[in-house]
């Protein structure tokens, strides 16, 4: 985060830095847009940011979803992972099913109460990031740090908090309670399939701490081919989304 706020405030200055910056640093037109708004959104005073996460609000387009009514928001995570399908043969008969998921997850909540044009174009970026080897290292280019993993147990998807024994944030369990197409703007599959749905996951037992829901929103790839083709009994596809994390 620091980096690149380090970068922006450099850009800030000057409205025309952003296109010259990109050919300097040859940055995609990804990696530009994003640090493009967080320039704009910063006007170069970096002390003027807040990390306060009750300024956190989600992305307009999740009012699709049921509001989170009574809950504060917590943490922001980029989650960046597979998401992982059986199938039944390798014939166009039958179809992928979803079968869990796998990520890392990191703390993007700083980024989230500061700078909201710039956190909803993360996922996109991270798509194309290969994860560090070591799965404790902050991902770069800006350094965010792992603040948990998300995987399954049997069918409940599970967001895991607790990183090393001093960083105990506790376990979030929950279950599907809506989901939304994501928007055609959102990054598609390497075969063009649309990005996984963005979802409202609501606390279910054996949730450890105060934590009340889940949001997958800015998702980018992760659905499966439409039919299973020419697939392996089970594959996983690469994605990245935000996870708005509530508690009470
Ligand atoms: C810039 O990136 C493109 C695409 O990745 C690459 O083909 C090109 O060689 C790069 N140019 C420089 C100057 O690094
Ligand atoms: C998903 O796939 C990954 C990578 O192959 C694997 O590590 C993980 O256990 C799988 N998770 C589920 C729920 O199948
Ligand atoms: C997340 O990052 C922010 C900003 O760097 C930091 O203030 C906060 O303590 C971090 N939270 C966790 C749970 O690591
Ligand atoms: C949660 O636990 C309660 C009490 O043990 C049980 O009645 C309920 O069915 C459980 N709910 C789920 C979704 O497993």
């Amino acid at each position: 985060m620091r980096s690149i706020l380090f970068i922006a405030s450099c850009l800030a200055a000057s409205s025309t830095a952003a296109p010259a910056f990109k050919n300097l640093y040859n940055f995609s037109n990804d990696m530009s847009e994003f640090l493009g708004r967080v320039s704009q959104a910063i006007h170069g005073d970096i002390n003027a940011l807040t990390c306060d996460p009750s300024s956190i609000t989600l992305p307009s387009f999740a009012s699709g979803l049921p509001a989170p009514t009574g809950q504060k928001p917590l943490y922001v995570a980029l989650g960046r992972g597979t998401q992982n399908y059986t199938c039944t043969s390798s014939t166009s008969s039958s179809t992928p099913v979803a079968a869990g998921a796998v990520a890392r997850l990191y703390n993007a909540t700083c980024l989230a109460a500061a700078l909201p044009a710039a956190i909803e174009l993360l996922p996109a970026l991270a798509y194309k990031l290969t994860l560090p080897s070591n799965e404790y290292d902050p991902l770069p280019p800006s350094n965010f740090n792992l603040i948990g993993h998300h995987f399954f147990e049997g069918k409940v998807p599970v967001f895991n908090l607790d990183t090393t024994p001093s960083r105990q944030l506790g376990i979030a369990k929950v279950k599907k309670e809506a989901d939304l197409a994501a928007p055609s703007s959102a990054v598609r599959g390497s075969d063009d399939e649309a990005a996984v749905a963005w979802l409202y996951l609501s606390r279910t037992n054996g949730t450890i701490g105060k934590y009340s829901s889940v949001y997958r929103v800015d998702t980018a790839g992760g659905s499966p081919p439409e039919t299973c083709e020419g697939m392996e009994s089970s594959f996983t596809v690469e994605y990245a989304a935000n996870y708005y994390i509530y508690g009470v």
